[in-house]
């Protein structure tokens, strides 16, 4: 009979002895937000990747994560336990489209949310994750014309606070568009009490019914600081499990999808990581992430005066 692994003292042991850490974003399922070193939002995943002292990373999210992490620490092993684990938003916007997109709109400074390629960022003025986004944009002058890609839910809830230039480039999450407006509206109908929280992801209808609209660490802190009990939450359901356990006594119901028979309210891309998983790539030590030399180079700058702009805003 072969012999049961328990991979969770298996990855204590591993990580001990490789002295590696494991980043997880909120959108991982509970057993491996458990066994995180560190869990955050996007940006704070970057600015801990940015910050530590492991020699191996491995990241419990997506691939975008992941190489904006090699990107912040060349001298690092980072690996990511399936190299599948993509991101439908990175997707949408593939390298040469946007250098044309970039032509076709000249003169403009590129901002890129964080969800990219690598090869993307190379190609951008700033980063932005949905924490920052806002402060990214006012940071800038107000004469300055902006490209905002690849999010255009993001990118229009942007224009919209900020009353800038922005041409937004046409991608989509296909967890964040799929929210049923009709489901959330006979929900609250039926939970009068309860408060819509929202990512900025969310097509505009789902952001025009919200009661709050932030990103996934700001719906942490939101449903921390608020009175309410009961919380409609449009975003991918994994957070869930953040809030219930920082908020054991309120009630957490997560947004419907249009299409009921599906679990597409889920990141099939971030539920790809899973713990047998992180085992085999703590062991093995692959997949790795490669990115070539100059790609880190071009990429970094973006990341970094992402980095600098948030770190001066004190977030
Ligand atoms: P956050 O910036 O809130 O972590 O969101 C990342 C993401 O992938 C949203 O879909
Ligand atoms: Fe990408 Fe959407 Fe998944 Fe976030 S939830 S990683 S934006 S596909």
């Amino acid at each position: 009979m072969r012999k049961q692994i328990n991979y969770i003292n298996e990855i204590n042991r591993l990580r001990k002895e490789k002295n590696a850490i494991i980043l997880a974003h909120y959108y991982q399922t509970g057993d491996i937000q458990d066994i995180a070193d560190f869990i955050g939002d996007s940006l704070a995943l970057s600015q801990k990747a940015a910050e530590n002292d492991a020699d191996i990373i491995l990241f419990a999210g997506v691939k975008f994560m992941a190489e904006t992490a090699k990107i912040l620490a060349p001298d690092k092993k980072v690996l990511l336990p399936d190299m599948n684990a993509g991101c439908s938003l990175a997707d949408s916007c593939r390298a040469e489209d946007f250098e044309k997109f970039i032509r076709e709109n000249p003169g403009r400074t590129i901002i890129t949310y964080v969800n990219t390629t690598a090869e993307i960022k190379a190609l951008s003025d700033i980063c932005c994750t949905s924490s920052n986004a806002v402060d990214i944009v006012n940071s800038l002058p107000n004469e300055e014309k902006i490209i905002f890609a690849p999010d255009r839910n993001l990118g229009n809830y942007v224009q919209k606070i900020t009353g800038r230039d922005i041409v937004v480039w046409n991608g989509t999450c296909h967890v964040h568009e799929e929210f049923s407006i009709e489901s959330i509206i006979k929900l609250k109908t039926q939970h009068p009490e309860a408060k819509v929280i929202v990512h900025p992801e969310c097509e505009l209808p789902v952001r025009m019914v919200a009661d709050f609209i932030g990103s996934t660490s700001a719906l942490l802190q939101f449903v921390k600081n608020d009175k309410s009990v009961t919380y409609i939450v449009a975003t991918e359901p994994g957070i869930i499990y953040q809030m219930k356990k920082g908020e054991p006594e309120k009630s957490f119901i997560p947004a419907p999808p249009k299409d009921s028979t599906c679990g597409c309210s889920e990141c099939n891309f971030m539920k790809l990581i899973t713990i047998e998983k992180i085992y085999n790539c703590l062991r093995s030590e692959k997949p790795e992430i490669i990115i070539d030399d100059n790609i880190i180079k071009e990429g970094l700058k973006p990341i970094k005066r992402m980095l600098d702009i948030s770190g001066k805003k004190g977030k």
